[in-house]
């Protein structure tokens, strides 16, 4: 992969920040997005804005196209079997809302156990928490290794005949942990349950096949996949996707609304619109159409070995700095592009703050997940993340900073 030629793709690795050119790396917050995107979007308002489905004039059909082939080229993208497997949101989070809420109307009640592990994000822990007070149902939680592994012997013991649904992040956003995602699939199908896989940090770095993984739900987000915000995908098989209750009640979800003995009536519209209600996200669409082009021509696997090689190279340039402390596994291929950490004498927004110094952006905080900062023992963590558009001097640049700060 030429990363060289990427960087010029990214207007703001213009910016200086303190009057020092940016170094980006709060990649799993959010990515940076290329010129392509920048465009895609602009052109979109500036040339074919109108409302998608609901017209016969020229610039709806144009709208109209461009949002059903943003939709068809994410459903190449992770091989999904039809583009009607594809149900535009706002993001990883509302996927994951859409299933529990769908599922917990009409599926889960007492009796009934969902499965979730202590390393979710908060947007894989808390809507099930707030469903399972409403309908009864128990939520259980898989444990975590010391290292941030999942224990897998523990999750699999926990998949039981009562367990509806299976909830795993691919890759873990506080440590880059890859989960096997196709191994924890496999037992849940053959205990009768589903599995929801959180794909936020996993679909934008790795090749991801749903197919090949058996996966029932996949949820992601454009953003941290050079796209724009407020725009992400679930994916679901469609006879699941076919079974499920719609999330939200509207326009565009529907079939027929008829009146008749003082109600309406109502039939869903076919999939994937019985679960978009109302006017979508439509220049996001595009956008994420775009950003999918963008890396398909990089090549998903170019830019996982990317990752891997920059990843393993600021992991040992790091080992030549006392003053910090590296969290997450040493096995360094079970992880991908996250690096948590903390630096001695400084809280993590300290750390944050002083990076930001000297021109370079990193997370600070618990990331949207504090069970697993509770379990390692930490009230945060500070968090470096990589992407297709970082380069060997920038990590230089912050274990030259780190060295300065150690006297
Ligand atoms: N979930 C995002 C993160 O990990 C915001 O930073």
């Amino acid at each position: 992969m030429n990363t060289q030629a990427a960087r010029q793709d990214f207007p703001i690795l213009n910016r200086k920040i303190n009057g020092i050119p940016l170094i980006y790396f709060d990649n799993a917050a959010t990515t940076q997005k290329p010129r392509q995107v920048i465009d895609a979007i602009v052109d979109y308002y500036t040339n074919h804005n109108g409302n998608v489905h609901r017209g016969v004039h020229t610039l709806s059909t144009e709208a109209t196209d461009l949002y059903e082939s943003a939709r068809e080229d994410t459903a190449k993208f992770i091989n999904a079997k039809s583009p009607s497997e594809v149900v535009f949101v706002r993001g990883t989070t509302e996927a994951i809302n859409l299933v529990a809420y769908s599922l917990g109307c009409s599926n889960l009640g007492r009796g009934d156990e969902v499965l979730v592990s202590l390393m979710e994000h908060h947007s894989n822990i808390v809507p099930w928490e707030i469903l399972s007070k409403c309908k009864g149902f128990t939520l259980k939680y898989a444990k975590v290794h010391d290292d941030g592994t999942l224990d897998y012997e523990d999750f699999e013991s926990k998949i039981t005949a009562k367990t509806r649904i299976a909830c795993l992040s691919h890759v873990s956003n506080v440590t880059g942990v890859i989960n096997d995602v196709k191994r924890i699939g496999k037992v849940a199908h053959e205990n009768g349950a589903l599995m929801l896989v959180d794909g936020a940090q996993s679909v934008p770095h790795m090749r991801v096949d749903v197919q090949d993984l058996d996966m029932d739900f996949l949820a992601f987000s454009g953003h941290k996949m050079l796209g724009p915000t407020g725009i992400g995908v679930l994916y679901g098989k469609k006879a699941i996707l076919q079974k499920l209750s719609p999330f939200q009640g509207g326009g565009e979800m529907i079939k027929e609304v008829s009146y008749g003995q003082e109600r309406c009536s109502i039939t869903w519209n076919e999939l994937p619109y019985k679960f978009e209600a109302g006017t979508p996200n439509i220049a996001g669409a595009v956008g994420l159409g775009a950003a999918v082009k963008y890396l398909s021509d990089l090549g998903m696997d170019n830019v996982f070995a990317h990752e891997k090689e920059l990843t393993k190279y600021a992991v040992e340039r790091l080992k030549e700095c006392n003053n910090i402390t590296l969290y997450g596994p040493r096995d360094l291929s079970k992880k991908c592009g996250i690096i948590p950490f903390g630096l001695k004498g400084f809280s993590s927004h300290e750390t944050a703050a002083l990076f930001n110094e000297y021109g370079i952006a990193i997370r600070s905080g618990y990331h949207c997940a504090q069970p697993l900062h509770q379990l390692f023992k930490l009230e945060s963590s500070a968090r470096a993340s990589f992407y297709i558009y970082n380069i060997p001097s920038e990590v230089d640049r912050f274990v030259e900073i780190l060295k300065e700060l150690e006297g």
